[in-house]
């Protein structure tokens, strides 16, 4: 949100210089406040809509704490979620059919990247089919969640952009969301109070069976708690994401 913000103070010094151009008398700096203001106020608006959700949602969403899931890095709030084991997981990936992987920014820190492509690998072999979902801001850069992929070498044609597999979520038999927090929050999609409603979302929820690798029941980026961990369908596989997907490794090739 804050290069939006940014925007609207770039735009309100505009309008302040034009306002002190009309107190002096000074034409040249009404003009020149007059455009800084109206192309900051202009951005502004593109960038909102760029991110599916209105000037004063992005403005004041996160005031008050924002979504009910409470402070930043941490779930407030008591609810039951489930939790399993690599183990089980295992069982569950090598009789499905279609699963799909959500990488996140956890596989970056965890630089899990070689070890989920010797999964699928695994997997593979045993007639899976295997695609990875990519959502445009998944991990802390543009493209982040490529990158690591093409690093240990997985087929480019297995990788789908948000808008290209978002309705395949529901013929996966399995999804395993790793280390990929907002980027799968359903209250971007069925909770206007959220900070981050509006912005378009994997379509996780749908898929068949879920578990998410993850460490704890923190947030991730942007500081609130995550709907999708507490779907029936989910379970939470804690651990770090490099050893939670080797230990798959070893329990697929055993099923
Ligand atoms: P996040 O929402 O940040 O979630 C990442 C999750 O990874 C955390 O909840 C964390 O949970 C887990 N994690 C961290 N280390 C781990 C490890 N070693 N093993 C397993 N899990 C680990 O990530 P996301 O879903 O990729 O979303 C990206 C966020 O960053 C978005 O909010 C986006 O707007 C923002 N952002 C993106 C960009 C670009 S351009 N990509 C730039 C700036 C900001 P635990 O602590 O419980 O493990």
């Amino acid at each position: 949100d804050m290069p939006v913000v940014i925007a609207i103070l770039n735009s309100l010094t505009g309008i302040a210089a034009a306002l002190t151009g009309l107190v002096l008398n000074n034409m040249a700096m009404v003009i020149a406040g007059v455009l800084v203001g109206a192309s900051g106020g202009y951005l502004t608006l593109l960038m909102a809509k760029a991110m599916n959700r209105s000037v004063h949602n992005i403005i004041f969403g996160a005031f008050g704490g924002g979504h009910e899931g409470g402070p930043a890095g941490e779930a407030t709030e008591e609810r039951p979620y489930k939790q399993t084991s690599p183990d089980d997981v295992a069982i569950s990936l090598a009789y499905a059919q279609n699963v799909i992987v959500v990488p996140g920014y956890g596989l970056a820190v965890a630089q899990a990247q070689h070890a989920v492509r010797e999964l699928a690998d695994v997997l593979e072999d045993k007639g899976v089919n295997v695609k990875y979902a990519i959502h445009p801001v998944a991990g802390r850069m543009p493209g982040h969640m490529n990158v690591l992929l093409a690093e240990a070498n997985v087929p480019y044609d297995q990788l789908y952009d948000m808008d290209d597999i978002n309705d395949e979520f529901a013929n996966a038999d399995v999804v395993l969301v790793i280390g990929a927090n907002d980027v799968t929050n359903p209250a971007a999609k069925k909770d206007p109070k959220s900070p981050i409603y509006g912005m378009p979302i994997l379509n996780v929820e749908d898929a068949k069976q879920i578990y998410v690798l993850k460490r704890s029941m923190k947030s991730g980026f942007a500081g609130i708690d995550s709907d999708l961990f507490y779907e029936p369908k989910t379970s939470m596989v804690f651990g770090d994401a490099k050893a939670v997907v080797t230990a798959m490794i070893q329990a697929v090739k055993q099923v």
